[in-house]
């Protein structure tokens, strides 16, 4: 007689929509495109997870670690998830089932073989060893905390097409400790075209740890005022209008803090090489500011910028930052529509000054953060192996050392 096949059991990969900012970075990270997304929901498709994990370290809030035992024929579909408002209840499983569980198709030894392998994410799923310990997610989509508008001012030309905007928030007397390199989640008043509440759209600090203004407990952004998608069609940016349009002593609500990793080094004379486009600037400002509040102490190591900008004048914070002192920050502006001026890209700057570049890199107390625009991502990693190159190093290796340290950082969109 033949026993009956047991049941076999699926550890569904499965990501808590109460929790998602969709930020779209477990989307861009996994490996195998298991990820997808509506207007509604960030979704996992568990015909194609393989359960590598490649997402989970990057995503900035923990809404992708969540997991269900579940029958594999009855696993929760694509369709399923994305009409969901929160994730089903854990169920028992049949007694039938198959006690060891199956992470999606790694269970399957042929499957498995023809899974390409989890390309390497760029930067480090660790924060550097001696980074402060961040708080995060005390405050959720069901749990907003109230802050106050104190400052909202436009730090770009007026006469020119980047509208951005230094946002000064104020939180009273309520907790909300931050660290520089950590985002927060606006709630924007109103509803999607579907009649459901704005989701959170993600903005990265541009203060220091310390306060916008030192001792308070407030905190700035640095926010660009959407008018056209990336295509350059024209398109309305909900969250980003509402904030620019924000008057002194409105309220905003406010998730957060975000961010485990993208942290900078506690300890003292850690260098800094920061390297950003446009409104990424904002974790360098708030960086660069941590560490100007330390001047005439033994704390501080060096600091590199490159800043790239279209024009000076949309350069956001272009005239404080040139009045910060040369031996306090080596600071590299590449300017890429400045008229009577080649283009140039952070990239360009990299490798024009790739003998201090390398010898910040020799150094195990540098780390780097690059945020801004997601096309500059490959370009700053081909400028850096050409740096080393040219010295004769191995790029992949420090490459490799830079991540397992926790000293390369991204966050592009
Ligand atoms: P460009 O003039 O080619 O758009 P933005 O103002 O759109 O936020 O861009 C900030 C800066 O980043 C601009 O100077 C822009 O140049 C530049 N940039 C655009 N694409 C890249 C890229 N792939 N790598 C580096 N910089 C880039």
């Amino acid at each position: 007689m033949n026993a009956p096949l047991p049941v076999e059991v699926l550890k569904q990969h499965l990501i808590d929509p109460e929790i998602c900012i969709r930020c779209n970075t477990c989307e861009e990270t996994c490996p195998v495109d298991a990820i997808t997304h509506d207007s509604n929901n960030y979704v996992v498709d568990p015909d194609i997870c393989n359960g590598c994990m490649a997402c989970v370290p990057p995503c900035p809030t923990g809404s992708i670690d969540n997991w269900r035992l579940v029958v594999r024929a009855q696993a929760y579909s694509v369709q399923d998830q994305l009409g969901w408002e929160e994730l089903p209840k854990e169920t028992s499983l049949p007694a039938d089932a198959d006690a060891a569980p199956a992470p999606a198709q790694a269970a399957d030894a042929q499957a498995a073989a023809a899974m390409p392998a989890p390309a390497m994410v760029a930067g480090a799923a660790v924060p550097p060893w001696s980074a402060a310990h961040p708080y995060v997610n005390l405050y959720t989509h069901k749990t907003p905390i109230t802050a106050t508008v104190v400052g909202n001012y436009r730090v770009t030309g007026a006469d020119t097409e980047s509208d951005i905007h230094h946002i000064v928030l104020d939180f009273g007397e309520q907790p909300f400790p931050v660290l520089e390199g950590q985002s927060i989640g606006i709630l924007p008043p109103g509803t999607d075209a579907q009649g459901r509440p704005h989701h959170a759209r993600q903005y990265s600090l541009a203060s220091p740890r310390d306060g916008e203004r030192a001792g308070y407990n407030n905190l700035s952004l640095t926010v660009k005022r959407v008018t056209q998608d990336h295509g350059g069609a024209a398109a309305h940016g909900v969250c980003s209008n509402y904030l620019c349009d924000l008057a002194r002593n409105d309220t905003v609500q406010v998730i957060g803090p975000f961010g485990h990793t993208f942290l900078m080094p506690n300890h003292p004379r850690a260098n800094l090489i920061m390297i950003c486009t446009g409104t990424g600037s904002a974790p360098m400002r708030a960086m660069t500011e941590r560490s100007r509040r330390l001047i005439g102490t033994n704390e501080i190591g060096k600091l590199m910028l490159f800043f790239g900008a279209r024009t000076e004048r949309e350069l956001p914070y272009f005239g404080p930052l040139m009045k910060l002192p040369r031996d306090f920050i080596d600071i590299n502006l590449a300017l890429s529509r400045e008229a009577g001026q080649p283009k140039r890209y952070v990239q360009d700057l990299i490798r024009e000054r790739a003998g201090q570049v390398r010898e910040l890199l020799a150094d195990r107390n540098t780390c780097i953060y690059v945020c801004g625009l997601k096309g500059m991502e490959v370009g700053v990693l081909d400028a850096l192996r050409e740096v080393m190159m040219q010295a004769g190093e191995d790029w992949s290796i420090l490459h490799d050392v830079l991540r397992r340290e926790g000293r390369l950082h991204f966050e592009t969109y």
